[in-house]
């Protein structure tokens, strides 16, 4: 365990080592624990605000993060875009040196800027470049709520859920993780996948990463297979691609399955072909290992990514476990980074 998080930003699972993950997971499940027997926590971050900017909308981020700051004795604030002077063109600089006089913490949902923020010209990238600028001159943490590139701490909370189904961390390891690609008509952000591939390497989990082989189309960006195979390397986990949702599900003991494309023309065009075969079901769990779990970080698209008898299912679908862990992990990256003694 470190004690030393206090200041950081949360905007990249990449900017942690292998023990600052595992101490947020450690403290996420003290809070937790503390929290089913009804013992108060609203000491840790008594007096605190967290700012919630949000480019788009959101359910479970934006309850969990509100209930969690509340829970620690702390205050939500919430806006959008319009709402705030950066609908009249106000910097990103200049708001994040005026927010850090008035709060103690700033979460950020921005993954789209073309549609988010009336930006013509916006490139894969930019909503990340936004948030380290922001990171920049802000002088308080900032936390990542979903960009362009990852979901940290939805990753770090379906991590959690992996470690208590499993015997924990060192159980989490013996199994396999299939992080798949599901159909969909929408096309979505790859940051689900690229930070489990990420953070999963780094903790030293077993990961088979499934997608119809499309290149530059349901493949995920080249930077977070590189980092995650010499993070998996380092931490004695694995990286594997698998194109066949058939072969990935055999022994599977995880089949995480969501949609995301990289290119929403080309995912329009080519879709279709794969709908039956990425339609995750109880088919794939027929082959699975004993006890295998379906999860989602959610909202899931019934029908299309997972059958409703599947999502439904008590006995292997986990997907609300995984939601109410955003509570629980959320709630110890802001006591570590926005509490703390050091
Ligand atoms: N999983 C997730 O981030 O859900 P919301 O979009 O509802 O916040």
């Amino acid at each position: 365990m470190v004690t030393n998080l206090k200041g950081r930003d949360f905007i990249s699972v990449m900017d942690f080592g292998k023990e600052e993950l595992e101490t947020i997971l450690e403290v996420a499940k003290w809070l937790k624990m503390r929290n089913a027997i009804g013992e108060s926590q609203d000491h840790i971050l008594k007096g605190k605000v967290l700012g919630m900017l949000f480019a788009s909308p959101s359910t479970r981020t934006r309850l969990s993060f509100s209930t969690g700051i509340f829970q620690l004795g702390g205050q939500a604030q919430v806006y959008s875009p319009e709402e705030l002077q950066l609908s009249h063109k106000e910097s990103w600089k200049d708001t994040a040196e005026m927010i850090s006089r008035f709060l103690s913490g700033f979460a950020i949902r921005l993954y789209n800027l073309k549609t988010q923020m009336g930006t013509l010209e916006y490139e894969y990238g930019d909503a990340r470049k936004v948030l380290r600028g922001i990171a920049e001159y802000a002088s308080i943490p900032v936390i990542n709520m979903l960009d362009d590139k990852e979901h940290p701490c939805q990753i770090m909370g379906d991590i959690l859920t992996m470690t208590e189904k499993f015997g924990g961390l060192e159980g989490a390891k013996k199994k396999k993780i299939v992080m798949s690609w599901a159909y969909d008509e929408r096309a979505k952000s790859a940051g689900v996948p690229q930070t489990m591939i990420a953070a999963g390497g780094i903790l030293g989990l077993n990961i088979v990463l499934a997608y119809p082989n499309e290149p530059g189309l349901y493949d995920v960006d080249p930077e977070y297979i590189e980092f995650a195979k010499n993070a998996a390397a380092a931490s004695g986990g694995s990286l594997t691609i698998e194109n066949d949702i058939w072969k990935a599900s055999k022994d599977a003991d995880v089949i995480y399955a969501k949609s995301w494309a990289r290119n929403p023309d080309k995912h329009e065009s080519v879709r279709d072909k794969y709908k039956d075969d990425w339609c995750i079901s109880h088919e794939h769990f027929k082959t699975a290992g004993k006890g295998a779990v379906y999860m989602h970080c959610l909202p899931a698209r019934r029908k299309f990514e997972v059958t409703d008898l599947l999502i439904d299912d008590p006995k292997i679908s986990i997907v609300n476990d995984e939601a109410e862990n955003r509570l629980h992990v959320q709630k110890a990256i802001m006591s570590l980074t926005m509490g703390g003694r050091l």
